[in-house]
């Protein structure tokens, strides 16, 4: 939620401080895509350039009334909150008479009190942004050094934020600040920079500093100065991104989710890889918490949001299942509120694919506040949720762009089956060689994956054409079917704004079915009838369905022709074990998302009123 970069390079003014500004933001615009500005230093003086809309917008803007030279920078893509997207309220906000510019990603929660006192004190405020809030503070505070200026504000801001700044008088100089919101450091030759994640700047260097809560950094062209907000000097854990600005680009695919779509044979592949040991057994090297604490776990938690948390309640079917451990699944952002019942015996699993959601860093703080342990599933190297958790398992999707998920999900149920599995093995549950035949069943899935895409997309593609124009689409599962038709539903809403919800399909009979009309949509994730009871409920439910003049969608295996007489439309998904349905089922549906809200007109990546990586609770 706002995407944030920063840059100082050499002392002798160039293109560059607005190069790597506006290429950073285009690799951040998936964070907010309300406005976008920069800020460029050219030695002298700070030059802004800021527009409402897209950053396309912006481009514009500068092509009309160029910016001159520079030597540092900084940019802002913004997803709003305090204020309008409009361009006053686009960042960068200018205090001191435009001698100091900053942006930033957050809410100041106590903004309208310090706003009060800066007005008594004679301050006129252009925006309605709480960012201004602190321009004005800063410039207040400012005696010639930026950074002791923003330690001295830091302290009396409230709320989550992370801010960046530079001043007229120090050229040469960006200063970042940071509070439950990301920040990292890229570490250049000759330059350094700054940015919300390593997208930011990684056609710059793959050179990263991690920065911990509550720091304030200091980047000169070759300095990197971090304390905490207490002037305690610091340093940040320095790494190597494994993956490179190519993994970030659309690789000929007309959308980032497209090809995101396309990536989830290798996403799944890629996070099981390095799992056993020479003799086969199942490793986790990210988990650091002891196995006799794991050996007593009586409860599993899981806490997500979105489609996070649909990885989550796919997983409660393993878990459950492999491990005999009853296991919850809970929206992060209702976590805390309800007090829930955590012990020291609680295993809280939270999951995120940008490790920075908000409501989850939330939940995963209070559940250790509670002395639980918290194992964190997520994507995004060195971001805050793995950094606070007790143990990570990081899945292996590669940068997701999207603002919709697609390879991450899968890769999050794959996550969270290796976990289940090595509980069960570490707890006796299961046998070695029955780990192994799971392991064996995952490594099955990236082919399998393949397959749905070779021999199914361009049906489904034509599908979605057929039905662009329809109202409301349903969708309903059984068993681990279930959260496949929540995050069907899901994805056809956010991305295609068209009414879309997921049921139990028990449940239907209960209410939903009251939704069903002469014509309307309705998909059905069958499961495999090698579980005869199962399957035979669910084509029950499609008469239910088709009675009511419903046209039957159906998401069945391979072989099973059974559900052809109550199909007016079938997709084959290959031959799959129960639990492992998910990974193959989910794949037509965000094809089809993507290809209606593409039939539609609408920008598939980046979709109305959302952002990547939510950062606000
Ligand atoms: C939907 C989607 C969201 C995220 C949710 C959690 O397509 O992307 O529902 O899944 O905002 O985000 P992470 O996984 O980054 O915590």
């Amino acid at each position: 939620m706002c995407g944030i970069v920063g840059y100082v390079g050499p002392n002798v003014p160039s293109s560059r401080p607005q190069g790597v500004a506006m290429d950073g933001l285009r690799r951040l615009e998936y964070r907010g895509y309300d406005s976008a500005g920069i800020a460029v230093h050219t030695g002298d003086e700070i030059v802004v350039r800021k527009r409402a809309g897209k950053l396309q917008n912006l481009v514009d803007a500068i092509e009309a009334d160029p910016v001159p030279d520079g030597v540092a920078s900084i940019g802002h893509t913004r997803w709003a909150t305090h204020g309008g997207p409009t361009d006053v309220n686009a960042h960068p906000h200018v205090a001191g008479d435009g001698a100091l510019a900053v942006i930033h990603n957050g809410i100041i929660e106590n903004f309208a009190p310090l706003r009060r006192e800066l007005v008594e004190d004679g301050v006129e405020f252009l925006s309605e942004t709480d960012t201004e809030v602190v321009a004005h503070l800063l410039a207040r505070a400012y005696d010639g050094d930026i950074t002791a200026a923003m330690l001295e504000v830091v302290g009396r801001l409230e709320g989550a934020f992370t801010l960046l700044a530079q001043h007229r008088d120090q050229p040469g100089v960006v200063v970042g600040a940071r509070r439950s919101s990301p920040l990292v450091v890229g570490l250049g030759d000759g330059e350094n920079f700054l940015g919300s994640d390593v997208s930011a700047f990684i056609s710059g260097t793959k050179r990263a500093m991690e920065l911990s809560e509550d720091q304030v950094v200091t980047i000169t062209p070759t300095s990197v100065d971090v304390v905490g907000f207490d002037g305690t000097p610091a340093t940040g854990r320095t790494y190597e991104v494994d993956w490179d600005a190519a993994a970030a680009v659309k690789d000929g695919f007309p959308t980032f989710m497209d090809k995101e779509i396309h990536d989830q044979p290798a996403a799944v592949r890629d996070t099981l890889l390095g799992r056993r040991d020479e003799q086969g057994h199942l490793v986790l090297n990210e988990l650091r918490i002891d196995e006799a604490v794991l050996r007593q776990v009586d409860k599993v938690i899981i806490i997500a949001c979105g489609t996070a948390s649909y990885a989550g309640h796919v997983a409660k079917y393993a878990i459950e299942h492999w491990c005999r451990i009853p296991c919850e699944v809970e929206l992060a952002s209702e976590f805390r509120y309800r007090d829930p019942i955590v012990t020291e015996r609680t295993l809280v699993v939270a999951i995120s694919q940008s490790g920075e959601t908000m409501d989850t860093l939330m939940a995963v703080r209070h559940a250790r506040e509670q002395g639980s342990k918290v194992l964190a599933i997520v994507n995004t190297f060195g971001s805050t949720i793995a950094r606070e958790a007790d143990a990570v398992l990081y899945t292996h999707a590669g940068p997701e762009i999207a603002v919709a998920s697609t390879k991450a999900f899968l890769a999050q149920i794959t996550g969270c089956y290796l976990l289940g599995l090595y509980l069960s093995q570490l707890r006796g549950y299961k046998y070695d060689d029955e780990v192994a035949g799971y392991l064996e069943e995952l490594a099955a899935m990236p082919d399998k994956i393949s397959t749905v895409l070779d021999e199914q997309q361009e049906r489904v593609r034509e599908l979605a054409r057929s039905l662009k124009d329809e109202d409301s689409v349903l969708f309903l599962g059984r068993h681990v079917g279930f959260p496949v038709a929540l995050e069907g539903a899901l994805k056809l809403k956010e991305i295609a704004y068209i009414h879309a919800e997921g049921f139990a399909a028990g449940e239907l009979k209960h209410g939903p079915i009251a939704l069903v009309d002469e014509g309307t949509p309705v998909f059905i994730i069958v499961p495999t009838p090698r579980r005869p009871v199962l399957h035979q409920k669910v084509i029950s439910n499609i008469q239910e369905v088709r009675a009511r003049g419903a046209r039957a969608i159906v998401v069945a295996e391979e072989g099973d022709t059974e559900v052809e007489q109550f199909a007016e439309f079938v997709i084959r998904v290959p031959r799959t074990p129960t639990l492992m349905m998910p990974l193959v089922t989910t794949v037509p549906l965000q094809i089809f998302a993507s290809e209606v809200a593409a039939a539609r007109g609408l920008d598939v990546d980046q979709p109305r009123n959302l952002a990547k990586s939510v950062t606000v609770e």
